[in-house]
């Protein structure tokens, strides 16, 4: 819980039920499909959020799905989810850090993890992944990554704009940081997201309903820093140089 309350992020997300990566439910697609996930593979998802991802694999591939998540509230909406999607018995909940991962090394087949390791020490979340890895086992990681480098000076705005623990890095900065952790890196990709994809993505994810239900956000005064013109302006800015990279690495 005192992790939770240092993420000041994530307390919004809290707030609003609503998490998200960066290219939607095509992306969760493509990482699946790259690190071949079918019948019974054995996937954990780390930082799963409300749960998309691990109930998509779950339900359209029959993955066993563990699901991660260091906040208790997010965890509950993702439990919701599961129900909704009829994945009960193939999805298991676990509130843990993942700087920490509660799990004995070599366990799963396939980690994912989406719009996690810029939140975190990616170095340490990575080779705590690569430990829990079976040996040969596949890493499809989809992160915040910079199209074309930034200023430093830029960087940190963006830093202390998002809560103070963002670092969105270029495609070979990422790269570079999965190999020093003994990753091999079999394939890279990056992708521009437009304010209109990642609305669009929410959509699909949770339909308008619930969309314009946490839009009440703007009400909350708590909440008003994330909502004032100069935050706006910068997560606009943000998407200007950013986008989100695909990569999957192999122990
Ligand atoms: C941008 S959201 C992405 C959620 C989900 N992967 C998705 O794509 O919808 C980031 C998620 O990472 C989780 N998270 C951040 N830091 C974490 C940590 N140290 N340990 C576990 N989860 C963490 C947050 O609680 C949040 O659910």
């Amino acid at each position: 819980m005192a992790m939770t309350k240092k993420l000041s992020i994530i307390r919004v997300w809290e707030s609003v039920g609503i998490t998200q990566h960066w290219g939607g439910p095509w992306a969760t697609r493509r990482l699946a499909e790259f690190c071949k996930i079918g019948y019974g593979t054995k996937v954990l998802d780390v930082g799963c959020g409300t749960g998309y991802a691990a109930c998509v694999l779950a339900k359209k591939y029959g993955a066993e799905v563990t699901a991660l998540d260091v906040s208790k509230d997010l965890l509950s909406e993702a439990r919701k989810r599961a129900k909704r999607f009829n994945v009960q018995d193939r999805v298991s909940f676990v509130q843990a850090n993942a700087h920490h991962l509660p799990f004995r090394s070599g366990s799963f087949d396939v980690v994912i993890s989406e719009s996690v390791l810029a939140f975190c020490d990616a170095k340490k979340v990575g080779k705590e992944i690569r430990r829990v890895l079976k040996s040969g086992g596949l890493f499809g990681s989809n992160e915040a990554t910079f199209l074309k480098k930034v200023s430093k000076e830029y960087e940190e705005v963006f830093r202390h704009g998002l809560g103070g623990k963002f670092f969105a890095h270029t495609e070979r900065e990422w790269k570079s940081i999965y190999k020093s952790v003994g990753f091999e890196v079999l394939h890279s990709e990056a992708h521009r997201e437009t304010p209109m994809d990642d609305f669009m993505s929410h959509m699909v994810i949770d339909g308008p309903w619930a969309f314009m239900k946490r839009v009440g956000v703007v009400f909350d005064p708590k909440l008003r820093w994330i909502l004032n013109p100069t935050m706006i302006r910068r997560i606009f800015d943000l998407m200007n140089y950013a986008g989100y990279g695909l990569y999957i690495c192999k122990k």
